[in-house]
């Protein structure tokens, strides 16, 4: 037993002490990030959550501890008892917050021996990632790792402190759920008790949340858990969480304004930032047309330009044909465009290439005309109002895509973002927010042949487009808005269809029959009948807004256990095969 565990119990946190700490004596607890003998006398660097101290281990002090400090090996746990005192002259490290002071050992007990770690702690982010995540105990022993869940925790209790503030209330909702369809695909989980049947992880508590507003809760939200299994990407993961929230007798403007304060708080709270409110806002069709996304990143301008007027008619065979098959030409400007060579541009050109464009044709504006491959082609005066459009000077140059208008928007869209990155033009400090409304309710899917929901088929429609819901369903605008952050959509959510009768014609038109509109929602459809309040609401990603404020681009550096890009769990080894035992007993037989 452990004297230093029962009895003397630790003082301070290694990475708390300071100078003013000089002369006390102190008992700390934590891990070797390094050992440093320096002929006689040991240095240690311990370790714990509040960062590094400098322990020093010196014969003349106490032979019998010095000798036992030579058993000390990376990341094995010491309790050590000393004295705290300023450095040597010139022995001072800037870079440590405890950097001032070192800690004069007179007491040592090692609490515990660890093997060589895989990979050296201090390293940085060349480890490969299936490496530190199989280890990832290990990993998160990082500071980087740390500080990024601390902050989580952080913002968990700042959101908390928000919304209880606002008087809204927290309600759990199930996790074991009913399939629905118009989502991604579903994780199931089968029944041993009903043999053969399924219930579905939720991929939100929609629904559910919605229920309490029949209920009468007025004001609900929850920081939960969803599941999809989808496509993952960097700033997606099969289970995320999200900061749901539903309110009673408002309009989109209400919710806009009570998540403003939210962010606001957050950011204040945690990162000590003031946020400038209202959001701009931006329509779902400009910031298409402008940006070519529906989440814009506007810490920069380089907006796209649509010349397919002046050019349909012109010399190049090709923007005519373009424009002629209801195809679109558009363009960006890249000030100061001297900084990118022709075999920057070919690469503009291949990176393009990736979104579909055919080509990329090029411009740069000298005193009189143009350097590019087109100029040949166009005629003085479309030049000029080319110029006038672009709003260019001498020296920026112009790129154009000419195609089917989703691969102009997609190519350019990404492009802008993609220079801006290559030239730097993006301020890391900038927090770009902004709301995008007046999303289509519905989108044609190729492959289901139908009309989807954008959102979600709860979403209400302006009611004014509700004509068009037969004859044109792709132009009923929807009551919904995402909160978009330097290009990332942190949130998303609408006011919802109350009424019963609406909800029946936006499953027909949908495509859902009304039997199985039944079958699927029918409990949903029963509660509309039964007095439902108006309402709306709005659910955050919450992995992605600590991603944005921890500046990393990866959602797994800010879930403690994440999955791998195959959904997988590489420390546990989840998913996995379970015993023939296990799958009889829920009468499933695995067919490979
Ligand atoms: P939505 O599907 O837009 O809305 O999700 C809300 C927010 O959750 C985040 N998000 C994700 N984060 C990480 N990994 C994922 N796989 C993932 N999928 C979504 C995004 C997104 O903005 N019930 C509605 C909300 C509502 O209408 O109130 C919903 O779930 O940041
Ligand atoms: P060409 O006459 O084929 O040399 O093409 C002239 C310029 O147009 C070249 O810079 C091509 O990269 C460019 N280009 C080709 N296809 C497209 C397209 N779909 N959109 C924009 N530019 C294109």
């Amino acid at each position: 037993m452990s004297e230093f565990i029962t009895v003397k119990k630790r003082t301070h946190y290694c990475g708390a002490i300071r100078a003013e700490d000089a002369g006390k004596t102190v008992i700390l607890m934590g891990w070797v990030q390094r050992r440093r003998d320096h002929g006689g006398v040991i240095f240690v660097d311990l370790r714990d959550r509040e960062g590094l101290v400098q322990i020093v281990f010196n014969p003349e002090l106490n032979p019998a501890v010095h000798q036992e400090a030579h058993k000390i090996r990376s990341e094995y746990v010491l309790a050590v008892q000393g004295k705290v005192r300023k450095r040597p002259e010139g022995m001072e490290n800037p870079d440590l917050l405890t950097g001032g002071i070192e800690v004069m050992i007179d007491e040592l007990e090692i609490l515990n021996e660890s093997k060589t770690p895989p990979f050296v702690l201090d390293a940085g982010e060349e480890i490969s990632e299936n490496v530190r995540l199989k280890y990832r105990y290990l990993d998160l022993r990082r500071p980087e790792l740390q500080k990024k869940i601390i902050l989580r925790s952080q913002t968990a209790t700042a959101t908390r402190e928000y919304f209880h503030g606002q008087g809204f209330i927290e309600v759990e909702t199930p996790f074991l759920t009913k399939s629905t369809p118009e989502g991604a695909r579903d994780y199931l989980v089968p029944s041993r008790v009903n043999q053969g049947m399924f219930y579905a992880l939720p991929q939100s508590p929609q629904i559910f949340k919605q229920l309490l507003m029949v209920s009468g809760f007025d004001r609900y939200y929850q920081i939960v858990k969803c599941f999809r299994d989808e496509d993952l990407r960097s700033d997606r993961q099969p289970e995320f969480t999200q900061v749901d929230v539903e309110m009673s007798f408002i309009d989109e403007n209400d919710i806009i304004t009570v998540m403003e304060g939210y962010m606001s708080h957050v950011f204040k709270a945690c990162l000590g930032l003031t946020l400038k409110t209202p959001f701009p806002r931006i329509a779902y069709q400009d910031a298409i047309d402008r940006y070519g996304k529906d989440s814009p990143d506007i810490r920069f301008s380089m907006e796209l330009k649509d010349l397919t007027d002046i050019l349909r008619d012109s010399g190049f065979n090709l923007f005519q044909e373009v424009a002629a098959s209801g195809g679109v030409i558009k363009a960006i400007k890249i000030e100061d465009g001297k900084k990118l060579s022709r075999k920057d541009l070919d690469g503009l050109r291949d990176y393009v290439a990736n979104y579909g464009a055919k080509g990329l044709a090029w411009a740069r504006v000298i005193p009189d005309g143009w350097t590019s491959p087109i100029f040949k082609f166009l005629k003085p005066m479309e030049i000029q109002q080319i110029n006038a459009r672009m709003e260019v000077q001498e020296g920026d140059l112009m790129v154009f895509v000419a195609d089917k208008p989703g691969i102009v928007r997609d190519s350019l869209g990404n492009l802008r973002i993609h220079v801006a990155k290559q030239l730097g033009l993006i301020d890391p400090a900038a927090l770009a927010f902004t709301w995008v409304t007046e999303f289509p309710l519905m989108e044609y899917s190729d492959t289901a042949k139908r009309f989807v929901s954008t959102h979600h088929p709860f979403t209400s429609p302006v009611m004014e487009d509700l004509p068009f819901l037969e004859t044109d369903p792709g132009r009923v605008r929807a009551r919904a808005y995402d909160l978009v952050l330097n290009g990332s959509e942190i949130g998303g959510g609408s006011i919802r269809i109350h009424s019963q009768k609406v909800q029946a014609m936006i499953f027909k038109a949908l495509g859902l029959g009304q039997e199985e509109a039944r079958s699927k929602f029918g409990f949903l459809l029963d509660a509309l009948e039964y007095g439902t309040p108006p309402h709306g609401g709005i659910a955050f990603g919450f992995d992605r807004l600590i991603m944005l404020m921890t500046g990393t681009d990866s959602i797994r550096d800010v879930i403690a256990f994440p999955k791998t890009q195959k959904a997988a769990c590489l420390l546990t080894d989840a998913p996995s095969t379970v015993s023939i035992e296990q799958l009889l007993e829920l009468s499933l037989k695995v067919v490979q």
